[in-house]
């Protein structure tokens, strides 16, 4: 029997940081107000770079890592909400920029779940014989959404990109735990990206109460699925949404007290289906995460969908 790995990781942010200060001269803000809040001190936002840069740029850190080249990758998946071209859709343009040939390339859009759906069909289709290497991406440019006068969302969302290269392994080297994935669709307004220049908006305290009530088990049930009890992990990447909502599900988890919790959205913002990939290739790259250590993703939001699983550290 085939499963799949992560066999490394890569992650890209524009050079532009956007301070909580630069916000207080945008809108009715000011720093105490979103570091108690939301946790954010800083966020990246892209200028001149497409959201096919952000993605390239992270494929290409993932790649390098893995030894490997573009010609050896089969199957391209980017998880993104704020693609603007239908077509090409963005894992071909990745693929193009990088020389890929003749992979099989597409988009998901899960909002903020979006790299742990990607994830996980890539996982299935290597399972499955329909691949053997794939390039995994979240990439997003949240700021081409942005109202710029609306506090409640410009002090929150940012730009950013992660990526993995999964590659097919024999079963007992699995490195890619069961997904545990669903949504309440009956709540999609809670989350909203509409209009012809798409504008988001949230009902932010209906998904704090969601996120912070729901989470939690789904968490927990991907654990069990990979046969491990929470208190088991070494590490806990949640979408980096807000600092009270992973600190609450982490609470409710009950981690193991020397576990890492990923807190990137302090100097990354909330960078929706990037969040992921970026927060753990940050934690693998700075050493804080090891080769084999077992972590638990879980993504969350816009849908309202959700998606985790638990992965063995590149
Ligand atoms: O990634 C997609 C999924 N999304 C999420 O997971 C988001 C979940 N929700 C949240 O993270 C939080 O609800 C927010 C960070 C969005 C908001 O925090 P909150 O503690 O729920 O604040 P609130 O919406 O209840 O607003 C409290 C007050 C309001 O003023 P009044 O009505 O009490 O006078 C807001 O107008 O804070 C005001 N406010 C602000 N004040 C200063 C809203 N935004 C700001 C701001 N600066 N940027």
């Amino acid at each position: 029997m085939t499963a799949s790995r992560i066999v490394a990781l890569g992650h890209y942010q524009p050079p532009k940081v956007l301070t909580n200060d630069d916000l207080a001269k945008l809108v009715d803000t000011d720093d105490e107000w979103i570091r108690s809040r939301v946790g954010i001190r800083a966020r990246h936002i892209a200028e001149d770079e497409t959201l096919v840069d952000l993605a390239t740029e992270a494929a290409q850190k993932a790649l390098a890592h893995s030894g490997r080249t573009a010609e050896e990758i089969d199957l391209v998946v980017v998880a993104t909400c704020t693609a603007i071209e239908r077509s090409p859709n963005t894992a071909a343009a990745v693929a193009a920029r990088l020389g890929v040939r003749a992979p099989a390339a597409y988009d998901i859009n899960t909002v903020c779940s979006g790299f742990s759906y990607a994830l996980a069909t890539a996982d299935h289709a290597i399972r499955a014989g329909a691949a053997t290497r794939a390039l995994v991406i979240g990439a997003e440019r949240m700021s081409d959404t942005i109202d710029w006068t609306d506090r409640t969302t410009c002090v929150i969302f940012a730009d950013g990109a992660g990526a993995a290269v999964v590659e097919a392994v024999p079963d007992e080297q699995a490195g890619i735990g069961p997904v545990v994935w669903g949504s309440e669709p009956e709540k999609g307004d809670a989350v909203t990206i509409t209009g012809w220049d798409p504008v988001i908006s949230q009902q932010g305290q209906s998904v704090f109460r969601w996120a912070t009530t729901q989470i939690a088990p789904l968490a927990r049930q991907a654990c069990l699925r990979s046969g491990l009890d929470p208190s088991e992990l070494r590490g806990f990447v949640a979408h980096q949404a807000n600092l009270r909502i992973i600190d609450a599900i982490a609470g409710k988890l009950g981690l193991s007290e020397d576990a890492v919790v990923a807190r990137d959205v302090i100097e990354s913002g909330n960078t929706s289906a990037a969040s992921i990939p970026l927060a753990l290739s940050k934690l693998v790259e700075r050493g804080e995460l090891h080769t084999g250590d077992p972590v638990l993703l879980f993504g969350f939001g816009g849908g309202l969908a959700y998606a985790g699983q638990v992965v063995r550290c590149p």
